[in-house]
């Protein structure tokens, strides 16, 4: 039995990624699991993949009515949601000089009010059954800042101040909400950023290379189990040493 076992879990952006590696990780542990994506096709094809009854579903996580409507849908298919994984997020460059209001407010849009419309669809499931988790995937960029990605930057910083705001409301509930915060990890987000701007980064590190997806997956299982339950509003950072905390 896995230390999953009979949890049912959604995890957004799932459709590759880091998302992905995290969805395959807690299907192993047991979990039911939903892969939400913008693509259909591309959420069940991972679903398919996935042990224990995985489920495709789709939705923009900026949208209020598609996440409204794709969270009912696995709630009815499921018949309830343990733990939430908001992990979907996009990754833009550009100086805040050159920075346009609409790559500002799509970026908070996709990668910080998602986070709250998706904690806020699930929450009264999990409040009602007296258990959850909420695992938000911020960034190392939150902590540290980088240059032309402020916009980046703010949202993800945004991401924890939710998290620990959110955690003071419902940890005495038995749900827990806390955040990882991953160094540069090898995915397609990462390897559409310039080249010149990674090799600066990976400079930085200790351990000198991105992380492969799986080297965060075990930080979103333990977040995920019973065995996390102490963790309320922390920020868990698999970086490479980037920020040592
Ligand atoms: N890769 C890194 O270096 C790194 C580092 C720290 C944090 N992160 C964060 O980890 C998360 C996953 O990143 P990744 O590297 O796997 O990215 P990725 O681009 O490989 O995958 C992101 C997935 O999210 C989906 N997505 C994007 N916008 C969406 C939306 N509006 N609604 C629903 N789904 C949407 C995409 O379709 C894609 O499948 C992001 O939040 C990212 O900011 C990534």
């Amino acid at each position: 039995m896995g230390q999953l076992a009979g949890r049912r879990c959604l995890v957004t952006g799932a459709g590759r990624g880091i998302g992905e590696a995290i969805a395959a990780g807690l299907a192993a542990e047991g979990a039911r699991v939903a892969v939400l994506d913008l693509d259909q096709a591309r959420a069940d094809a991972v679903a398919a993949q996935l042990p224990g009854g995985a489920i495709g579903v789709a939705a923009d996580v900026s949208d209020p009515e598609q996440v409204a409507a794709a969270i009912s849908a696995v709630e009815a298919a499921f018949g309830g949601i343990d733990a939430l994984v908001n992990n979907a997020g996009i990754d833009t460059n550009a100086s805040v000089v050159d920075m346009s209001l609409d790559l500002w407010d799509r970026m908070i849009a996709v990668n910080l009010r998602s986070v709250f419309l998706c904690s806020k669809a699930v929450l009264p499931g999990m409040l009602e059954r007296g258990w959850g988790r909420i695992i938000n995937i911020s960034s190392q960029l939150a902590q540290k800042g980088a240059p032309d990605m402020a916009h980046y930057a703010a949202a993800k910083a945004g991401v924890i101040g939710f998290t620990r705001s959110l955690a003071y409301e419902v940890a005495a509930k038995g749900v827990t909400v806390n955040a990882i915060c991953p160094g540069p990890v090898d995915t397609a987000l990462w390897r559409a950023i310039p080249s010149g701007w990674r090799e600066r980064k990976v400079s930085e590190l200790p351990i000198g290379r991105p992380a492969r997806v799986e080297e965060i997956v075990p930080t979103a299982v333990l977040l995920a189990s019973d065995g996390g339950a102490y963790y309320i509003g922390a920020t868990l950072n698999p970086n490479g040493g980037d920020i040592m905390v």
